[in-house]
């Protein structure tokens, strides 16, 4: 870990230091860089994060179809919550639908180990998170698709399957997706985690969290 980002009392002197402290952080995993980002100013936490995985300034959106919504990135905050609060451990896979530019994921996995990959309907999204992943010598998916108009597919050898979703869509939209959410639940459980949106569907059970913008279900099918 290096001294800029681990000091206790670092404090970050604008834009310059923030990317500096980020960029010495590369190469940390798991309790390290959760040390490392704790370590940094609460308010600069989503562009230290960003900085560290060299991702860009939001690019415009394509057209989308009805009910998706467009690209912004989830707060690291709501990111770290549901990393301790599913919990994603490095045995578990994880899968962003709708996974933007892949902060989300990128980050889960360098804090957990958990095997993870992204879900995305914009195509330059999908191309940029998957450029941004190899360049950070990271091998995970971004699949350029509609993930409520394909079979959401799990990893057999991992433990359980954690869903994120960032609002990504609302009204039909979201109804197939959790047709899909629950085609997966009928075959294992899974856990599901929202934020910006409440799910209801009788075989998802809310549990409590320690983020007030996310909300944690488990999701089994038994008959
Ligand atoms: C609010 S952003 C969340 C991005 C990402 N999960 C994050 O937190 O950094 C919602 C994303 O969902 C994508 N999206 C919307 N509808 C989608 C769909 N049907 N399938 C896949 N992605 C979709 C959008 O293009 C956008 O990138």
């Amino acid at each position: 870990m290096t001294a800029a980002a681990a000091e206790p009392g670092w404090c970050s002197d604008g834009a310059e230091a923030i990317r500096a402290a980020a960029r010495s952080a590369r190469g940390l995993r798991g309790e390290a860089l959760h040390a490392a980002l704790a370590a940094v100013p609460f308010l600069d936490r989503d562009a230290w994060v960003d900085a560290l995985l060299g991702l860009p300034v939001p690019p415009p959106d394509a057209d989308l179809p009805r009910g998706a919504v467009p690209y912004l990135p989830c707060g690291v905050e709501e990111i770290v919550a549901m990393v301790r609060d599913a919990p994603l451990g490095a045995d578990d896979e994880l899968v962003d639908l709708g996974s933007g530019l892949g902060r989300v994921v990128m980050l889960a996995h360098l804090l957990t180990g958990a095997r993870v990959r992204g879900i995305e309907i914009q195509h330059h999204l999908a191309a940029m998170a998957c450029e941004r992943a190899a360049d950070l010598g990271l091998a995970i998916p971004f699949l350029h698709a509609d993930a409520t108009a394909i079979p959401l597919a799990t990893r057999a050898d991992a433990r359980r399957t954690v869903f994120f979703l960032y609002a990504p869509f609302n009204g039909e939209m979201l109804a197939r997706a959790l047709a899909r959410l629950a085609e997966v639940a009928r075959r294992r459980p899974i856990v599901v985690c929202t934020v910006g949106v409440a799910l209801e569907a009788s075989w998802l059970v809310a549990r409590p969290s320690s983020c007030l913008a996310l909300d944690v279900y488990d999701g089994a099918i038994t008959s």
